[in-house]
C-alpha cells in the first residue's frame, strides 16, 4: 500500500478510483513491462513520462463481450413496451470499450424499431477502443458471442472503405447498423455529460470508481436521462443505488435498469 501512495503521486487520474482495482492494473502493467514488483516499477514510471500518460485512460480492463450479462430479454422487452417507433429513441453507451455492448443494443433494438428511429452515442476515455468501436470490425472468435437470429446484421470481412475492398478476415455490421452510430471521447469522472437520452447502459465501468464517484455518476447518468428514459447498470455498478427514488428513479423487476419518473 506504501508503494501504492507514491505512486498514485505521479498518476492524478487514479484519484476517482477504487485503490484495489489501479493496483491489480498496476500489477499487470508492471509485470508486462517485466518489473517483478511494483517498488522496481516505480522508478521507471517517474522517468518516463509516455508511461505516466499511458495512466490517463487505462485506469480499469477494457475487455467487453456481446451481449454481455443475462439481462438482455428483459431489457428487450422493457425497451419494447417503451418506444414504439413512432419517435426517435436517443441511446448513450457510456464507458462503451470496443463497442461489442454498442452493436449488441442495436441489434436488440433494431428487432422491433427501424434504423432510422435509433441514433447512439458510444463514450468512452480510452481512443483506441473508441476507433474500433467506430470502425465495428470484430475478429471471427467473437461470433459465437452473438445470438445465431441477429447474423442478419452483419457481414463478412471489414469495411470497404477502410480495406480497399479487400477482405481481412473477421466480421463487420451492417452499415444501417455502423451510421446509427457516433463516437466521442469522454471521461465520466471530469467531463460534462450530454443529456436527453431514452435509454443509457453504463455497465462495468463504475464498480472501479470509488464510492464517493460512483455515486456522483449515478445521479449524473440520472440526470442525463430524459424523461421516462431507462438507465441499464451492470450489477457491480448498481449495488450502491441503494434509494433509487433519491434520484427520480425507479427500478424495473430484478434487473438493474431504471426508469426516470
Ligand atoms: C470493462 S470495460 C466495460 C465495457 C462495456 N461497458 C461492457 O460492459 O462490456 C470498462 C470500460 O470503462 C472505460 N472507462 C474506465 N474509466 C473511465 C472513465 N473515467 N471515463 C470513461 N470511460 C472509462 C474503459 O476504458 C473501458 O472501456
Amino acid at each position: 500500500m506504501a508503494e501504492y501512495r507514491k505512486i498514485r503521486r505521479l498518476i492524478p487520474a487514479a484519484a476517482g478510483y477504487h485503490p484495489g482495482s489501479v493496483i491489480r492494473q498496476l500489477c499487470l502493467r508492471s509485470e508486462e513491462k517485466g518489473f517483478s514488483c511494483l517498488k522496481d516499477y516505480y522508478p521507471y514510471l517517474m522517468d518516463h513520462e509516455e508511461e505516466r500518460l499511458f495512466w490517463n485512460d487505462h485506469l480499469t480492463y477494457l475487455g467487453s463481450h456481446f451481449f454481455r450479462g443475462d439481462m438482455w430479454p428483459a431489457l428487450s422487452a422493457a425497451c419494447h413496451e417503451a418506444f414504439d417507433g413512432t419517435r426517435p429513441v436517443r441511446v448513450w453507451c457510456a464507458a462503451c470499450s470496443t463497442g461489442k455492448e454498442v452493436y449488441s443494443v442495436l441489434m436488440m433494438l433494431r428487432e422491433f424499431l427501424p434504423a432510422e428511429c435509433i441514433r447512439l452515442l458510444a463514450t468512452d476515455y480510452n481512443d483506441e477502443v473508441l476507433a474500433q468501436c467506430a470502425e465495428g470490425w470484430y475478429g471471427s472468435s467473437n461470433l459465437a458471442e452473438i445470438p445465431e437470429r441477429f447474423h442478419g446484421f452483419i457481414r463478412p470481412g471489414g469495411r470497404p472503405r477502410e480495406t480497399g475492398g479487400t477482405s481481412r478476415g473477421g466480421f463487420c455490421f451492417r452499415e444501417d447498423l455502423l451510421s446509427a452510430v457516433s463516437t466521442k471521447h469522454l471521461n465520466l469522472l471530469t467531463d460534462a455529460y450530454p443529456e436527453g437520452f431514452d435509454l443509457i447502459l453504463c455497465r462495468n465501468a463504475i464498480k472501479f470508481f470509488r464510492r464517493r464517484e460512483r455515486e456522483k455518476v449515478q445521479k449524473r447518468l440520472a440526470q442525463s436521462l430524459s424523461r421516462s428514459g431507462l438507465l441499464m447498470l451492470s450489477d457491480e455498478d448498481s449495488e450502491r443505488i441503494r434509494r433509487p427514488a433519491a434520484l427520480g428513479l425507479t427500478r424495473l423487476g430484478d434487473i438493474n435498469l431504471y426508469r426516470k419518473a
